[in-house]
């Protein structure tokens, strides 16, 4: 299979994008190139979401428009991996001919072999939980991933069991990586040139690993990441009201490195909608934790997943939500409205009235989105703080991100890739801040 090619589209979460790129990793050791061609290339891989709205469909549209693009040409080897893959298994080999393989999260370090054994023109179906197989294998295959900012997952899979949720059943139960092969990881992607690692996790501050009866929590990984000198910034995502815990928390005040961005998904502001969407914790609990981490730091500001128009969401609930916006001033935040996914709890309750339901996510967005407009504002004119991840492929500018992740887009020079520059902002809009490279002050 040498030099041929291959070409990852990627749906979904960072955790997602973690994937493609080990699954490129593991591939690779093949012979297969990565393409940008996605019209040239001999192998295809759809990696799919499964969260929202009709997942399914989307993925058999896109396979419509690839077979499109390959009418006049040799049909590439075609691989569904993902939480679609997971969920609808050999389903889709059934209903789709042209996929030739479908493959789920904890089965990546299954793909070369079945890529071996397509050559015998065999479909192929690879749904098994098999975690610990998949993270031993991973761990011996270097990552290969070179960017400023890398994504790396330490915990899989989730056991809370949220009832609108599809990833329990996507990602399998919760698993943590072993703390050293972790951070072997990391000394590789930091050795790549990684400035900034995120850790990744669909409950992510809920990993735990124990050896030697110690319990190693993501607040060890935190502490240790923070000492690598080369390394600039640590972040963390996703993580559960329910799981800050108080190492964690402590962390804000000990490690200059971990950004004062909170990701903490709430859903919803009423106590009883927490109830029935099984969330495991209140407002109450939600708003102790952000009152802490204030009081360490106040710069620190906070972002949130939001589901509107839950089934049994009356006005009064919908307006604790709106009022915890109001109260938290929420930035860099998601809103969606209630999307039923099948074999969970909630697809079977009773939908509320889609137009409420519109009307309600309009209201959530103008406040979420003000508040980023007003955020955004508030740094017009001031220097601050940004991460050069690369020049922009389509204007002589360069792109970074600020302490709270929001992108700047900056008139530099090449040599501030990699590095933490000062930027005057001078304008802005609701997602982007404009600046210039304050030359006067040193870059870090
Ligand atoms: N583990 C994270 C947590 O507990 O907050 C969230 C992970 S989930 C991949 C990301 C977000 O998708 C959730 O926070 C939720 O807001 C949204 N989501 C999940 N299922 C949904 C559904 N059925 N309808 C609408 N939004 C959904
Ligand atoms: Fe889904 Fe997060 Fe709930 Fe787990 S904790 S079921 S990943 S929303
Ligand atoms: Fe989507 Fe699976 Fe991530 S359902 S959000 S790709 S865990």
């Amino acid at each position: 299979m040498k030099n041929k090619k291959v070409f990852i589209k990627t749906f979904g979460c960072q955790m997602n994008e973690y994937d493609s790129n080990r699954i490129y990793d593991n591939v690779s050791n093949l012979g297969f190139i990565k393409t940008e061609d996605q019209a040239n290339a001999e192998c295809y891989i759809l990696n799919t979401c499964h969260i929202r709205d009709k997942a399914k469909e989307k993925v058999y549209h896109e396979i419509g428009r690839i077979k499109k693009l390959y009418r006049e040409k040799k049909k590439p080897i075609m691989i569904v991996a993902g939480c679609v893959a997971q969920a609808e298994n050999d389903e889709m080999l059934k209903r789709e001919p042209y996929i030739d393989i479908v493959i789920g999260p904890q089965a990546y370090h299954k793909i070369n072999d079945l890529l071996k054994k397509h050559e015998l023109n065999r479909k192929q179906e690879e749904t098994e939980f098999d975690t610990i197989s998949k993270f031993g294998y991973f761990d011996k295959i270097k990552n290969n991933n070179s960017k400023i900012s890398a994504f790396l997952t330490i915990q899989e899979g989730c056991d809370k069991f949220c009832h609108f949720c599809v990833v329990p059943y996507t990602r399998g139960p919760e698993y943590s990586r072993p703390f050293n092969k972790i951070i072997n990881e990391a000394e590789q992607l930091i050795k790549n040139g990684a400035k900034e690692i995120t850790l990744l996790g669909q409950n992510v501050n809920a990993y735990s690993y124990r050896e030697n009866s110690k319990e190693f929590r993501i607040s060890n990984l935190i502490y240790h990441l923070n000492q690598y000198s080369e390394l600039k910034r640590i972040r963390y995502t996703t993580s559960h009201p329910k799981d800050m815990t108080e190492d964690l928390i402590e962390c804000y005040s000990s490690c200059k490195k971990l950004m004062p961005f909170v990701h903490l998904p709430i859903q919803s502001g009423s106590n009883r909608m927490l109830e029935l969407m099984n969330r495991k914790h209140t407002v109450e609990d939600y708003i102790k934790v952000y009152e802490r981490l204030k009081k360490i730091n106040k710069e620190i500001e906070f972002s949130s997943d939001f589901i509107i128009g839950y089934p049994g969401e009356t006005k009064r609930d919908f307006e604790d939500t709106y009022n915890l916006i109001k109260k938290i001033r929420f930035i860099n935040s998601f809103s969606f409205i209630f999307s039923p996914r099948p074999g969970t709890k909630a697809s079977k309750l009773e939908m509320i009235n889609k137009d409420i339901a519109k009307q309600r996510l309009t209201l959530v967005q103008e406040k979420l989105f003000n508040n980023q407009i007003e955020m955004n504002r508030s740094m017009e004119n001031n220097i601050i703080e940004v991460l050069v991840e690369n020049k922009m492929k389509t204007q002589n500018k360069f792109f970074g991100r600020n302490k709270y992740i929001s992108p700047v887009i900056f008139d530099g020079v090449e040599s501030n890739i990699g590095k933490i520059v000062k930027v005057k902002i001078q304008t802005s809009n609701q997602n982007t801040l404009f600046g210039l490279v304050n030359k006067k002050m040193k870059a870090a």
